[in-house]
């Protein structure tokens, strides 16, 4: 489109985007094309216009936060027309989304395209395990197929941008988003970052079938304090730099093509306004050519936070650090206009924010066919496909991590058993869906009953035992728990007594976890663990199958129930896939992306720990007063990060390094050979760990740096092979430079964070 000889502006849309039907994939625009093309139109917008590309509006509902004040459709159909909205979010459907991008491309005038943002966290309507679950597989190429998944079905409802994946890196499960990221570990969190961008934006934005991403929440927010949401977050410049930092360096490396900031402060700026988070790190340093977009009113409760006087103060405050869009805050709309009119702000930095909405709008191709993402076709044959549902199922079963199996109780026999299937997470066909389903149907996921009785051999009988909650739960609505009612116990333990075996399947709902689910207590919610403990007293043989968002503490099973299964919280395929893995027709391989403590009192707890001046983990029968422990608990968790169990056994030796020391800018080689010693074909997660053990600042006592998913069948070994360069030796300084120093190093490398074969090498300067 040629927008500089075009002199009737409202001429431009109709123009340009009917005349270029092309098929999709030849779309891709070059850079220069797309920064010859922004230039033009940024040429021809008025003010006002090009503060309305920086304004995003919700819905004609409210779903996803608290509706500010003063706001209703009616001023929103009004805006829309004016070209006073570049963004909406949470409209979908095509024929939604048609409808308001219609408003947007034939009534206003100069008919830029809106771009239409959702949260697809965990997949549209056919649901994806939660992420921390996706997490738990390890298996990169199996993450990204899942959020193409995602990205499909998505962009076929009509939406092109996804607030995905949330890349927060969080050591506390108390905090109820901690279902949402990939854990607790930068490296492992930096790979499933990339991978989830990838998937969501595929080779060429312009494609139907892909959508944009955005790495939030940029950036601290899962260090929440005390795990309460929306709470600040309080850490050291080491810890922003390399923990917090370095997944949103992974993603914006994969080519991210939006950010959004977050609810929280760090270092006593909201981080809407964080000049040196969003400008000198983000766009300088790591030269981001996307945009950021605010967390939801995040601008506006800069006022709240005490931060900013009005509306005017927040506006210049978020402009000028870095926030480019608005999410449904009102700040932008209200105050940008004569803030740069006069002055205060220099037009150049609104121009800026500007250019990024829109270079990505072009991306995404919409100013050639702005409806490109609304094709009714695609929408009935993509969403809810079979093809898509296999997907999520082979998702589900790698996500699965086996915590304990003793006297190999798993997997069941197929045949002539009796079992006892007990629990209110039994027969839930929502509760494994999560709490973020927006674009999704309540009530369809597959009930761990249902996958149960479709193996036909056994016979199986079922009890709830006790309600997890006592009313129905909604993504706005407050959950109730049952804490008091057990007049369904004795049904449950008479159910147990005659059993071969008892599943149970508790944990804690769908429901309480996500945005706005801190818990303080993570024991198996209300009356679970009282029912866990009475149905033990008749029958021993128990599998516990858990249903939950986060590390729970679950040290009573621990100690006493034979088998524990890990299941999170599956979504659409979650009954077929645990029962597959308990059946043993898909033997687990997922290992914990965050650590389980034995008590909440322990937390945060996370593997990769700084040390400190006296020992941490003292040698038994050596324990002293003053050493860093608890006097009432054990350091160690009850599950360490990177643990899960197979079917089969897995032994590793010969661990071998090429060099013993290497110059900082060469690379070492490190191999293990790996064997499965048991009985069944598996996968094991081979990692490899690293102790940089004197620098200038503390290193953790161990860190992950390399990890490989091995498939190896009964009997078989291989030998992995793992290369250290610069890249995984150094570490960022507290003012964010790299650095990796002379000096001795462990390598570690086995099935979990507690690897003990070691070796070491050194850096010589
Ligand atoms: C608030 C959440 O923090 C954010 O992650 C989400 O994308 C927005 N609401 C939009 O729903």
């Amino acid at each position: 489109m040629k927008l500089k000889s075009i002199t009737t502006p409202i001429f431009i849309a109709a123009i340009s985007f009917t005349a270029h039907a092309q098929t999709p994939s030849s779309m891709k625009l070059s850079e220069e094309e797309i920064t010859t093309k922004v230039d033009s139109l940024l040429s021809l917008m008025t003010l006002e216009e090009k503060v309305g590309q920086t304004v995003q509006y919700n819905g004609f509902w409210d779903v996803t936060g608290p509706a500010p004040n003063g706001t209703n459709e009616a001023k929103k159909y009004e805006d829309l027309k004016n070209g006073r909205v570049g963004s909406m979010l949470s409209v979908r459907g095509v024929k939604e989304v048609r409808a308001v991008q219609k408003i947007a491309v034939e009534e206003s005038r100069l008919g830029i395209p809106l771009i239409i943002g959702f949260d697809v966290i965990h997949g549209y309507k056919t649901l994806s395990p939660i992420p921390l679950a996706e997490a738990a597989s390890w298996d990169l190429e199996a993450i990204k197929k899942s959020a193409q998944v995602a990205a499909s079905e998505a962009a076929a409802s009509g939406i092109n941008w996804t607030f995905a994946p949330m890349v927060d890196i969080s050591r506390d499960p108390r905090w109820g988003r901690v279902m949402e990221g990939g854990g607790e570990d930068p490296f492992l969190g930096s790979k499933i970052a990339a991978a989830r961008v990838t998937g969501f934006q595929g080779e060429n934005l312009a494609d139907p079938l892909t959508i944009a991403a955005c790495a939030k929440h940029f950036a601290g927010y899962g260090f929440a304090e005390a795990g309460r949401e929306y709470n600040k977050a309080d850490f050291s410049a080491v810890t922003l730099h390399n923990v917090v930092l370095p997944p949103f360096k992974a993603a914006v490396e994969a080519g991210t093509r939006t950010l959004m900031n977050g609810f929280n402060e760090w270092n006593g700026l909201p981080v809407t306004a964080n000049k040196y988070l969003l400008h000198d790190v983000l766009k300088d340093e790591w030269d981001f050519n996307g945009f950021v977009v605010s967390d939801w009113a995040s601008i506006e409760e800069m006022i709240t936070w005490g931060y900013a006087k009005d509306k005017k103060e927040a506006a210049l405050r978020a402009m000028t650090a870095g926030t480019d869009m608005d999410m449904e805050g009102y700040v932008y709309n209200e105050a940008l206009e004569e803030l740069v009119a006069n002055g205060t702000i220099d037009e150049e930095v609104l121009d800026d924010a500007v250019r990024r909405i829109l270079r990505v709008k072009f991306e995404l191709g919409l100013f050639e066919d702005p409806y490109r993402y609304c094709d009714e076709e695609r929408e009935r044959t993509i969403i809810g496909s079979k093809e898509n549902r296999e997907a999520v199922l082979d998702m589900a079963k790698k996500s699965i991590v086996l915590l304990k199996n003793e006297n190999k109780l798993l997997p069941l026999q197929k045949k002539n058993q009796n079992i006892a299937v007990i629990g209110p997470l039994a027969e839930d066909d929502n509760s494994p869906l999560g709490s973020w389903r927006l674009g999704s149907d309540d009530h369809t996921a597959v009930s761990f009953l249902e996958g149960m009785r479709a193996y036909k051999g056994n016979n199986i009988t079922y009890a709830k035992g006790a309600d997890l909650i006592t009313n129905d739960p909604q993504f706005t609505k407050e959950l109730h728990v049952n804490t008091s009612n057990k007049s369904d116990f004795d049904e449950a333990i008479e159910t147990a007594k005659n059993a071969d075996v008892v599943v149970m399947v508790l944990g804690e709902h769908g429901f309480q976890t996500g945005e706005g689910r801190s818990r303080t207590e993570l024991g198996l919610s209300g009356v679970q663990q009282e029912l866990l403990e009475k149905v033990y007293e008749v029958n021993k043989n128990i599998v516990l199958v858990l249903n939950n968002g986060r590390p729970l503490v679950i040290d009573w099973a621990a100690a006493h129930i034979p088998a524990i299964v890990e299941a999170w919280q599956l979504g659409t395929e979650s009954g077929n896939a645990i029962a597959q893995v308990l059946y043993g027709d898909y033997n687990p391989s997922g290992k914990l992306p965050m650590t389980f403590p034995r008590s909440v009192g322990q937390i945060p707890i996370y593997y990769n720990k700084r040390n400190t001046g006296r020992p941490v983990d003292p040698a038994p029968g050596q324990e002293q007063v003053f050493w860093s422990k608890y006097i009432d608990e054990e350091n160690s968790p009850l599950y360490p990060f990177g643990f899960g169990l197979s079917y089969t056994t897995f032994e590793y030796a010969d661990l071998k390094l090429n060099k013993e020391s290497i110059k900082s800018s060469d690379e070492i080689k490190v191999s293990v050979t790996v064997t499965n010693t048991g009985n069944y074909d598996g996968k094991e997660v081979v990692q490899l760990y690293i102790h940089d053990k004197y620098a200038s600042i503390i290193r953790p006592i161990k860190e992950l740096k390399g990890f490989e998913l091995v498939t190896l069948e009964k009997g078989e070994s291989k030998t992995i092979q793992f290369t250290l360069t610069e890249k995984e030796l150094g570490f960022y300084d507290a003012e964010g430079n790299y650095k990796v120093e002379p000096g001795e190093f462990s390598v570690f490398v086995g099935g979990s964070s507690e690897a003990d074969l070691k070796k070491e090498f050194t850096i010589k300067e």
